[in-house]
């Protein structure tokens, strides 16, 4: 009797703490109905976001995130990383329920959060955020749709999502994943759109981060795996201009460290845009040759000049909204990535790189690339394996 006594006692002085809680932190109202209001984004130095604790996946971080764009390719990578951390994932999906299982499995119960909402509808991305104190850009998609130009998805939405965050008042870190090349000079209208994403975004919210990876290389890459299967169904590989143009290819598990990285600093990458490329540059050829190598196959190489690629590639462009019906995603030849091979893709000498965020990023040759042995003739198992064969000074 005197334990439920006390236990009343106490109910009764929570329920008398609740009102006078709520005048001290008024409960988020964020809403549909919300009226809008200024950023409140925090400052420069505001400090630790996340908490100190015992870490780990269990823990409670004090970070709740909206990972836009999770997912993708990047997002399996990022949610594993932060629900590493005890951060607390909402992961906005559009498409079927298929499209985010396998993130759940990355958290804790309830940690992982898929949420539907429709990314034209202003109210719904509200709710998705309504709860977050950080959020993450990670929408992107290198070929036009339909029902979507580069311009909606990779600029209109980056700057919506920031306007939102503006609006919300709780937002205390805002992350934009951009591209390593994304200019408004650039000859590729995917990049000139995330230029303007960028430009967009800081308008909006001074103290957000931007990210600028390079072509990420993993194992659901859209480049290595993409080269490999060609080279095995056609027993060549197109090279498109003469394979001398240089980039500087990613792992995606070190761009994903960047950006839990840039989260658990203490605010000195608001404001900032950091270059993420590799350790080392590769020529098209170059990488080419690398895949070759990992999936044991002869290279043979079929030379593409740039105008004979635009003319392949054009005919999708062209019928794209002419015809009633959805044209195939383009492989090898889309237009725009085409463009985007005529000039270099490099991180630029004063740029913020990996090093200012703390991390060493991963040489390509040996575990990023070791995906590629499912292509090999005769099973992944035949012969050694890349990192087996990686020598000290490589690594
Ligand atoms: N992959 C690279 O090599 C590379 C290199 C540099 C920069 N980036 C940038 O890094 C970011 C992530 O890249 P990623 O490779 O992970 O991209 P991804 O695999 O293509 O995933 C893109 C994400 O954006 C979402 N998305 C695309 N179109 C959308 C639309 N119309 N409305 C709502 N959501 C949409 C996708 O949702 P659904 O699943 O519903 O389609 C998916 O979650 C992108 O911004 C990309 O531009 C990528």
């Amino acid at each position: 009797m005197q334990a439920y006594r006390r236990c009343l006692g106490q109910r009764q002085q929570q329920q008398h703490l609740i009102p006078a809680l709520r005048s001290l932190h008024p409960l988020s109202v964020y809403g549909i109905d919300h009226p809008r209001q200024e950023s409140t984004l925090a400052t420069k130095g505001i400090g630790h976001l996340m908490r100190k604790g015992t870490g780990g996946r269990s823990s409670v971080s004090g970070i709740i995130a909206t990972v836009f764009g999770a997912t993708g390719f990047l997002g399996r990578y990022v949610v594993q990383q932060l629900a590493k951390t005890g951060t607390q994932v909402l992961v906005p999906f559009r498409a079927s329920e298929d499209s985010h299982r396998h993130l759940k499995l990355m958290g804790d119960l309830g940690q992982i959060v898929p949420m539907k909402y429709n990314p034209r509808d202003e109210n719904s991305i509200k709710a998705v955020m309504a709860k977050a104190n950080v959020v993450l850009n990670l929408i992107g998609r290198e070929y036009e749709t339909r029902n979507f130009s580069f311009e909606e998805v990779n600029h209109g939405m980056a700057e919506q999502l920031a306007m939102i965050a503006k609006e919300h008042g709780g937002i205390m870190r805002f992350i934009q994943v951009s591209c390593l090349g994304a200019s408004s000079t650039s000859p590729s209208r995917m990049l000139r759109a995330k230029a303007a994403a960028e430009e967009a975004i800081l308008r909006e919210l001074p103290e957000a981060t931007i990210m600028k990876p390079a072509v990420m290389i993993g194992t659901e890459d859209r480049i290595l795996n993409r080269w490999a299967h060609f080279a095995k169904k056609w027993s060549f590989l197109p090279l498109i201009g003469d394979g001398s143009t240089k980039i500087q290819p990613v792992y995606v598990v070190d761009v994903a460290a960047a950006i839990v990285s840039a989260l658990k600093d203490d605010g000195t990458s608001m404001g900032k845009v950091y270059e993420l490329g590799g350790p080392e540059v590769f020529t098209m050829h170059q990488l080419a040759e690398l895949m070759h190598e990992t999936i044991r196959e002869w290279p043979r190489y079929v030379k593409v000049p740039f105008p004979i690629a635009r003319a392949i590639a054009s005919p999708r462009e062209l019928l794209l909204r002419k015809v009633p019906f959805p044209l195939p995603t383009p492989d090898m030849f889309n237009l725009d990535h085409i463009n985007s091979l005529t000039v270099d893709t490099v991180v630029s000498e004063d740029a913020l790189t990996f090093k200012d965020l703390g991390i060493v990023p991963h040489k390509l040759k040996g575990y990023p690339i070791e995906f590629l042995i499912s292509y090999r003739k005769g099973g992944p198992s035949f012969g050694s394996t890349v990192s087996e064969r990686v020598t000290g000074t490589e690594f």
